[in-house]
């Protein structure tokens, strides 16, 4: 069955409600000396899952510079080489890779960064530009400049929308405490007036809290001000779908999963009796497990996409097929009450912090 097609808001465009999540094909990488990267991956099996991907009816394929230093974006880019480039929204990023500029956010280190992606992708628009870091630098002093550039590009017709990242975890009232958290949520919601985007992405998973009725989430905020919304990490990056049977991952210095507290040991025996009931409940295949994570993001979100991040075609094919059978009101019942009491928890904790 081919993927589903829902309109995103922002881009005022139909996609893939699933789309292919490029980072984790652009494999090891480090930044300012920083793994942000991926374990190691053949060129032909990571083409080989953007193509099945394509397959399967995704139109939606998220990249950034920084993934993989721009393999990640010329992998995307043999991709077009094949395709109508106006059956595919493409959604690039920009704002960690300085270069030899003085700052990622200088005006003409975008432009440069932006004409590179272009390049890289062998295209002479993008659907989707994100501001992918939060730091303007000192004072936000590069802040006005890539708001400028961005809307610029807009008006050019360079890029259709603008986007940036959401906190992983938001409600707007939480900006009228008066300690770190609101500081955090008052900050974002400074960026988002000042940089009035089109599309916000979300880390959004059931491991994200669950907020009460008297808060503001990041979905309702972003209808409210006709903001499209992409959901990122709906597989906690690999989480959901592990095998509890297997030892814990081993990843090379370069993925940024190798200083992930969540994937410590500890953390994964602790994230495994949290799952227990689930997996009892579903099973333990990755095609279950994909089942529930991408069913319980939409089913909160129906008018989101999801970004999924895949290592070759197999992958892709059980993530994306997942909702040829989808999660029954019972289920996405069974799944919020095994999480309610953890999750309420959670955000009950995100509250008292503020
Ligand atoms: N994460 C962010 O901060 C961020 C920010 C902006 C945009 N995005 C976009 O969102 C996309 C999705 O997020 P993500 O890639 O970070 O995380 P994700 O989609 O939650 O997880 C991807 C990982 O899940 C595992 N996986 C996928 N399919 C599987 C299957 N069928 N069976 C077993 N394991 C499977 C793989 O782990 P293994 O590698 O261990 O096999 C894969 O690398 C990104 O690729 C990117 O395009 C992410």
């Amino acid at each position: 069955m081919s993927v589903q097609r829902c309109f995103l808001r922002g881009l005022d465009a139909e996609v893939s409600v699933l789309g292919a999540g490029c980072w984790t094909i652009g494999g090891p990488a480090t930044n300012r000396g920083l793994p942000i990267g991926w374990d190691h991956i053949e060129e032909e099996e990571a083409f080989a899952g953007l193509a099945r991907a394509r397959e399967l009816g995704v139109s939606l394929f998220d990249t950034a510079d920084v993934y993989g230093l721009g393999r990640s974006e010329r992998l995307l880019g043999r991709l077009l080489r094949d395709t109508r480039r106006a059956d595919l929204v493409l959604s690039s990023k920009v704002g960690y890779f300085a270069g030899t500029a003085c700052h990622p956010y200088h005006p003409d280190q975008i432009r440069r960064q932006f004409a590179t992606t272009l390049d890289n992708l062998g295209t002479d628009y993008l659907d989707l530009y994100f501001l992918h870091s939060t730091d303007f630098g000192d004072n936000d002093q590069y802040l006005a400049g890539a708001v400028e550039v961005m809307h610029d590009l807009r008006e050019q017709g360079l890029i259709r929308a603008v986007g940036i990242r959401a906190p992983h975890t938001f409600a707007e009232q939480w900006a009228a405490g008066n300690d770190e958290h609101a500081a955090t949520i008052t900050r974002w919601l400074h960026l988002f007036h000042q940089i009035h985007p089109d599309v916000v992405t979300v880390r959004y998973n059931v491991l994200s809290p669950r907020y009460t009725a008297q808060e503001t989430d990041i979905f309702t905020f972003a209808r409210r001000h006709h903001v499209g919304v992409l959901i990122k990490q709906a597989l906690a990056q690999g989480l959901l779908l592990r095998d509890p049977a297997c030892p814990p991952p081993v990843f090379s210095p370069t993925d940024h999963r190798s200083r992930d507290p969540q994937f410590q040991p500890s953390a994964l025996a602790t994230l495994d009796r949290k799952l227990a009931a689930l997996r009892t409940r579903f099973g333990t295949t990755p095609a279950a497990l994909a089942r529930i994570a991408v069913g319980y993001a939409l089913q909160h979100a129906p008018d989101a996409a999801v970004l999924l991040g895949f290592r070759n075609a197999d992958q892709i094919t059980t993530t994306l097929t997942c909702l040829d059978n989808p999660l029954r009101q019972d289920e996405i019942d069974d799944i919020t009450a095994l999480f309610h009491h953890h999750n309420e928890r959670l955000a009950s904790r995100a509250v008292h912090r503020d």
